[in-house]
């Protein structure tokens, strides 16, 4: 089980003023977090497990979550935007993801719009979804899944997804990180509401983009294309140069981008 003491302690060095929530088990964070919305909490509230027996993926995948080796959490925030500009939130909570993997000497970067990669592997996943209450008022639900400690994976995932560990060739302390990540969502979150957009970020966002410069496929289900990867604008999409030189804008929930050669 994660040490709640230590956790409290590194809280203490960052910006996260809500509650953590150590659970050994649940369906899924995302889920025990909505449930709790729906009784009345609100955020900022985090809720934390050792194992997840049902973790959600995006697009419906499932997130292979097995016990005392990494991270499985949700926060829960009222978010100081417009619900329209939620989504910005999740290429933000990938930034705070990955400074805080770089802080521990990991050389992670990030795959448009919120995959934390090592490499060409995946090393983290976020899953952001909004609830709205019954009167017209919303919370987002930030679901973040870190392969810490994993030294083996699944054969079907074996060539995407690695681990802090299969890396950096030694184990963290997941008290360190995971309060350093909520440390960093609050810094990083406020950012964006400061500015009402992700323009405070996207220098650093675009410095750490694993595929900045790189020939991607954009899977548009209107109709694969490829083209080179710009960089992002201020709301967080995707600039895409298509081979006649025009620049396309390529939105996160309609489209996925993968690399020519590989997933990133
Ligand atoms: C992705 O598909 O990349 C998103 C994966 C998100 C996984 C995390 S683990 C904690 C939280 N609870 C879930 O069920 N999913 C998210």
């Amino acid at each position: 089980m994660l040490e709640e003491v230590r956790l409290q302690e590194e809280l203490k060095k960052g910006s996260w003023a809500g509650r953590v929530i150590c659970l050994p088990a649940v369906d899924s964070t995302n889920a025990e977090v909505k449930r709790l919305a729906r009784a009345g909490e609100s955020g900022p509230l985090a809720v934390t497990a050792e194992e997840q027996t049902a973790g959600r993926g995006r697009r419906g995948r499932s997130w292979s979550s097995p016990p005392g080796e990494n991270l499985y959490f949700t926060a829960l925030l009222c978010p100081k935007l417009p619900a329209e500009k939620v989504p910005m939130l999740t290429p933000a909570a990938a930034l705070a993801v990955c400074r805080v993997l770089r802080a521990a000497g990991i050389q992670a970067r990030i795959k448009w719009p919120n995959d934390v990669v090592i490499g060409g592997k995946k090393v983290c996943g976020i899953l952001t979804e909004l609830l709205w209450d019954g009167s017209g008022g919303c919370q987002v639900a930030v679901g973040i899944g870190i392969n810490v400690n994993r030294e083996e994976f699944p054969a079907e995932i074996r060539d995407v997804a690695t681990s802090m560990k299969r890396e950096g060739g030694r184990e963290y302390v997941r008290e360190e990180l995971l309060a350093g990540v909520l440390n960093g969502l609050a810094d990083c979150f406020e950012n964006v509401y400061a500015a009402g957009d992700l323009t405070g970020l996207k220098e650093e966002y675009e410095e750490l983009l694993a595929n900045r410069m790189a020939r991607v496929e954009v899977l548009d289900p209107a109709g694969s294309w490829k083209g080179t990867a710009l960089g992002i604008d201020g709301s967080g999409q995707l600039l895409v140069r298509r081979p006649d030189g025009s620049t396309e804008t390529v939105f996160a929930g309609e489209v996925s981008v993968r690399g020519i050669y590989g997933y990133v």
